[in-house]
């Protein structure tokens, strides 16, 4: 699909990965909108790429009929839609004062698994609306952010590896549902890329990533995690895939 002219949504915009998508998907000419709970950041960076922001919160349905509502009329037909939203949340699944606190377990798979769901779900129902593009007749495309947390959990990552691994197994059969309606479904898979994020992520990961085993040997860069975005936009053949974007680097067992 063409990016120039269409109307995209970038949740988790106003930082990191979402925000270096944002800038992407604008400068190749998309309109876009940032979703992102931090309002304040969400205009700030709206204002700084000439584009929309909003504040939402993934979690709340009614946050998010709103933004794709005001996202349309002030956009167009949305075609675009890239879920970047995300938390972190390190905690054992047993530790010495015994099993996970299930609220904060809960908390992760809500912002990480359910608001991209409730997002996806409510963008692709929109997109079933929209003329079809092209000798292909596409309507629209997602694409969500996994991990390679999702593959290769290290002690202490239980909610986030099944938050990302959720989203890895929803891929495919997501596509296969949105196939009829011309609309396409991939994730990217991370590896560490350098963003406020990475900073929750102990030393000793980082240390264990960057050993040799990886090439290059350093973080990725937020906008080789947008160049991906915009190729996959571009590229129709792409549908119901994950994409490891991570240096080749696999997670030690630790
Ligand atoms: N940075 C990495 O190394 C890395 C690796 C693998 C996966 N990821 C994933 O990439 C995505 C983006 O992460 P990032 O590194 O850019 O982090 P980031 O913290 O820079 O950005 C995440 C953004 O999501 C927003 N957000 C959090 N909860 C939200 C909610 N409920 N509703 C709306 N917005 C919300 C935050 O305000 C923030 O702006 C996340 O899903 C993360 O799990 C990151």
């Amino acid at each position: 699909m063409e990016i120039h002219g269409v109307s995209a949504i970038v949740t988790g915009g106003a930082s990191g990965l979402g925000l270096a998508t944002a800038r992407r998907l604008a400068a190749a000419g998309a309109k876009v909108m940032i979703l992102d709970l931090d309002k304040d950041k969400a205009l700030n960076a709206a204002a700084e790429i000439g584009c929309l922001g909003k504040a939402c919160d993934v979690t709340q349905e009614e946050d998010v009929n709103a933004a794709i509502e005001e996202a349309e009329a002030e956009n167009g037909p949305l075609r675009i839609n890239v879920n970047c939203a995300g938390i972190p949340g390190g905690m054992r699944l047993v530790n010495k004062d015994g099993p996970v606190d299930m609220i904060r377990f809960a908390k992760v798979i809500s912002v990480n698994l359910l608001g991209t769901v409730s997002v996806m779900t409510k963008c692709a129902a929109r997109m079933t609306a929209n003329a079809p593009l092209g000798q292909d007749g596409e309507r629209g495309v997602i694409i969500n952010t996994g991990s390679i947390t999702a593959f290769e959990g290290q002690i202490g990552q239980g909610a986030y590896a099944a938050s990302k691994a959720a989203i890895a197994g929803l891929t495919l059969q997501a596509a296969r549902e949105f196939m009829p309606w011309g609309v396409r479904v991939m994730t990217i898979a991370p590896g560490l890329f350098r963003t406020p994020i990475a900073d929750s992520i102990p030393e000793e990961v980082i240390a264990g990533m960057l050993d040799g085993r990886m090439f290059p040997e350093r973080f990725g860069e937020p906008d080789e995690f947008a160049s991906l975005v915009a190729s996959i936009v571009e590229n129709s053949m792409l549908n119901g895939e994950i994409i490891r974007l991570d240096a080749g680097v696999r997670l030690q067992a630790r």
